[in-house]
């Protein structure tokens, strides 16, 4: 028996996934630069490498990133919270506001992120009310930084937290 599902309530239990936060942004065919805040980045295969990010149809850039041949993760450090938000709700140019440079598709890159993914697009499914957006890592950057958290709708700072990995094996 399926359970009758409240959405605002499951959007809640998702929201309880503690995740990072990061900046996906492509170029669209007349040239201009999009991008918008997520958190459905996940990694997927080493050999070839994959990852993927969910991208909502209410988007304003749906089209866009549905239908792109090229697009690039940025995952935000701890201090990035104020990037986050400009991606989120900032209807105006976001990269103007934004210090930033371009890979070697023309694809924007957000200086001072953790870690920066360029893609080719691998595949596009859409599934319910998303597209998955699987993309292949053409290259990539990561500094020794930490990254900003989320959870239940509040950024923060994880940074200072244990090395959980680490902590484990100390202690057997
Ligand atoms: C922390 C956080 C994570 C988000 N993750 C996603 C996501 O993974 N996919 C998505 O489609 N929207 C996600 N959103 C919502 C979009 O960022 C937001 O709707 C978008 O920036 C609006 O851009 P637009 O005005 O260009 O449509 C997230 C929002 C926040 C605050």
């Amino acid at each position: 028996m399926k359970q009758p599902i409240d959405s605002k309530q499951l959007r809640k239990a998702f929201g309880n996934f503690m995740t990072g936060v990061t900046i996906v942004t492509a170029r669209c065919s007349d040239g201009a630069m999009v991008g918008f805040t997520a958190n459905s980045f996940s990694s997927v295969s080493i050999d070839p490498p994959l990852l993927l990010v969910c991208l909502g149809n209410f988007l304003s850039s749906y089209d866009t990133f549905a239908n792109c041949t090229h697009f690039a993760v940025n995952i935000l450090a701890e201090d990035q919270k104020d990037i986050a938000n400009i991606f989120v709700s900032y209807k105006g140019d976001r990269f103007a506001k934004v210090p930033h440079h371009l890979d070697l598709h023309g694809v924007p890159l957000i200086d001072g992120a953790a870690a920066q993914f360029s893609c080719t697009r691998y595949q596009a499914l859409p599934v319910g009310d998303h597209c998955i957006l699987i993309g292949e890592v053409n290259s990539f950057m990561h500094k020794d930084r930490a990254g900003l958290g989320y959870r239940a709708g509040q950024y923060s700072q994880i940074g200072l937290e244990g090395n959980a990995y680490q902590d484990a094996i100390e202690r057997t």
